[in-house]
C-alpha cells in the first residue's frame, strides 16, 4: 500500500532568510522529492502548513487504514530527506504502518511529533 509524505513547503526554521528565495519547507519539499523517486511505495505532495509552525520543518506520512505520524523539527538537508524517505519506505512495507524502532532511520529519531491511529 502506498504512503504520502506531506511536506509543508511554507516552514520556515529560526534565523530564515528572507532574502533566499524559497522557504525551508520548499527546499525540503525538493530534496524529499528527489530522495522519493524510485522508492518503492512512497508519494510525496506538498501541502502549505501543517500547523506546526513552531517545530519546523514538518512532514507527515499517510497511508489507509495505517497509523499515521507527523514528524517535524528537520533541517532542509539530503540527510533529513533521505531519512523520512527511508522511514516512509517501512511505513509502505508495515501491515499496521507501524516501524520497529531498531529499523527507525538516525535521521527521524528525536523527530516524531504526532501519531494518530486510523479512523473505522
Ligand atoms: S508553516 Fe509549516 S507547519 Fe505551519
Amino acid at each position: 500500500m502506498t504512503t504520502t509524505i506531506t511536506i509543508c513547503d511554507t516552514c520556515k526554521r529560526e534565523g530564515w532568510d528572507a532574502t533566499s528565495g524559497a522557504t525551508d519547507g520548499e527546499r525540503l519539499a525538493t530534496l524529499v522529492e528527489a530522495a522519493a523517486a524510485g522508492a518503492p511505495g512512497v508519494v510525496t505532495r506538498r501541502h502549505s502548513c501543517l500547523m506546526g509552525c513552531a517545530g519546523a520543518c514538518n512532514v507527515t506520512l499517510q497511508a489507509p487504514g495505517k497509523m499515521a505520524y507527523t514528524l517535524g523539527r528537520f533541517e532542509p538537508s539530503a540527510e533529513s530527506a533521505e531519512g523520512i524517505v527511508a522511514y516512509a519506505a517501512g511505513h509502505a512495507a508495515s501491515p499496521t504502518g507501524v516501524v520497529p524502532f531498531r529499523e527507525w532511520p538516525q535521521a527521524v529519531k528525536g523527530h516524531f511529533v504526532t501519531r494518530h491511529p486510523p479512523l473505522g
